[in-house]
């Protein structure tokens, strides 16, 4: 795939197929994402990824913790507030990923589901996390840490794999600190669903959006 139309044709799938994906292929994913660049080639990223028993166990305790409305703070704060314009496209992203599972706004109950869904983290057999030491200038490892999620979302894509990155993964870190033996002193940026993408999900099919580019750049000359 020519790098344009994969950057061009990725995005977020949020229904896999029940197919595993081989450790080979994580791992050639991986071994090519370490090329990212890093500040100072620092490389903060920690990787945990998750297969097998471990992932339905993930699933199974966020899923728990999400419908008893257990609380944690996230390792890294979630916003609280968000500009208008932010908060716009937040809410039809909302509309487009309901829509395409014909859940009505007010349906609270499938509304529900959905979030139960999105917290077994859509049925992916497997996650990629990524964690930063506590120790590190947090924003620019953070940046370090989206690079690499981003270059390992647009390579599995080329592979026919889909991914989600998923702040829904690292909402209970205590939960993937205990399941995966990571120190408190490791960070949760962030993490991804991986997997095959069910191709005939219309929630892998609906029209995405993006602001044109008069939204975001300012010419200098
Ligand atoms: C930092 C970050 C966190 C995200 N968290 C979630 C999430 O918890 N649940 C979800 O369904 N999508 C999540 N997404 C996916 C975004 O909604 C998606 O990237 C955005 O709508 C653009 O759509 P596209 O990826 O299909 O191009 C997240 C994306 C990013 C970059």
């Amino acid at each position: 795939m020519e790098l344009q139309e994969a950057v061009r044709s990725r995005r977020s799938i949020r229904q896999f197929l029940s197919k595993p994906v081989s450790e080979d292929i994580i791992r050639e994913l991986i071994a090519d994402s370490l090329w990212s660049p890093s500040w100072g080639n620092t490389q903060p990223w920690e990787i945990v990824v998750v297969t097998g028993s471990k992932m339905a166990e993930f699933k199974q305790k966020s899923q728990e913790a999400l419908m008893s409305g257990h609380q944690v703070p996230t390792d890294i704060p979630m916003p609280q507030v968000w500009p208008e314009a932010y908060l716009d496209r937040y809410k039809e992203l909302g509309k487009s990923v309901l829509g395409a599972l014909s859940i009505a706004r007010e349906d609270k109950e499938a509304r529900m589901q959905h979030f139960v869904k999105m917290f077994g983290f859509f049925d992916a057999p497997a996650a990629v996390l990524v964690a930063v030491d506590k120790t590190l200038a947090l924003e620019y490892a953070m940046l370090d840490a989206g690079i690499f999620l981003q270059t390992f979302c647009l390579l599995a894509h080329d592979r026919g794999l889909g991914t989600c990155i998923m702040a829904a993964m690292v909402t209970y870190p205590d939960i993937a600190r205990e399941l995966f033996g990571v120190p408190a002193d490791k960070l949760f940026v962030m993490g991804a669903a991986l997997g095959w993408p069910d191709p005939d999900a219309p929630v892998n099919c609906f029209e995405r959006q993006r602001g044109s580019m008069d939204d975001f750049v300012t010419w200098v000359e």
